[in-house]
């Protein structure tokens, strides 16, 4: 079973930082997700929230936000006084960071009916960064999935069932050839991971931090958890 680096190493560094992603590759991560929201100027950026609230206590939404308010944010002393600093990365340097051979599991949190254009942009930066195959586009927002599919039918997906039923979902996913199916801890089961297998996908399970859920999900044959500890250090 595969471990993806969720939002980096981001139980031991501020999540979506330069910091968390650069210490995810130190511990040997082969998979790091990160999530993606587009600013005012329409810049893309590595951050969960779509505001600053949480990580950099600071007031707006990200989309009505240019770069430099959204980068003038500290995200990291939230964390500890260590990270002091850390800024909202662009994604363009989160993917300057990634080597090319570390898979990039990459969740636009929500598509063009919110952040205008936002599909095109990620689809071009992967192309000029040359990371199609090293990249998986994942999303809750599954209209913004059929938008990158019908820009590239190249592009890697990964369908983030959500709400969605698990019969819907696995007919979207076909429609979209969708590469992993993506779900909760508790939507995870033994039916449902043969299931989707049996239609060819990979089923990808979030977030798993302790060493019993992970167990039982390699049990009933999840191919990758999103861990918030890639060095394995799950929590007993
Ligand atoms: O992509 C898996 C996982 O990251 C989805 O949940 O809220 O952590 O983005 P969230
Ligand atoms: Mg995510």
């Amino acid at each position: 079973m595969q471990i993806i680096a969720h939002r980096g190493a981001s139980g031991y560094a501020p999540e979506n930082t330069l910091a968390a992603i650069r210490l995810a590759l130190e511990q040997g991560a082969r998979a790091v997700e990160i999530d993606v929201h587009q600013t005012r100027d329409h810049e893309l950026v590595v951050i969960h929230d779509d505001n600053l609230k949480r990580v950099g206590r600071k007031k707006g939404k990200i989309k009505d936000l240019r770069l430099s308010e959204v980068r003038a944010a500290d995200v990291g002393s939230w964390f500890g006084a260590r990270f002091r600093g850390e800024r909202v990365p662009k994604l363009t340097e989160v993917m300057d960071l990634l080597d090319g051979r570390t898979e990039l599991q990459l969740e636009i949190k929500a598509g063009s009916r919110f952040y205008p254009g936002i599909e095109e942009r990620v689809l071009d930066l992967i192309h000029k960064r040359g990371a199609l195959k090293t990249t998986v586009v994942s999303s809750f927002d599954h209209v913004c999935l059929y938008a990158v599919r019908s820009l590239d039918p190249r592009a890697r997906l990964g369908y983030l069932m959500g709400l969605t039923g698990f019969k819907t979902a696995l007919k979207e996913c076909a429609e979209l050839k969708a590469e992993s199916l993506h779900i909760s801890r508790r939507q995870a089961n033994a039916r449902r991971v043969k299931a989707a297998q049996q239609a060819g996908l990979k089923v990808l399970v979030y977030t798993v931090n302790e060493a019993k859920p992970a167990a039982r999900l390699e049990k009933i044959g999840v191919d990758a958890i999103f861990c918030n500890y890639p060095d394995l250090g799950l929590k007993a």
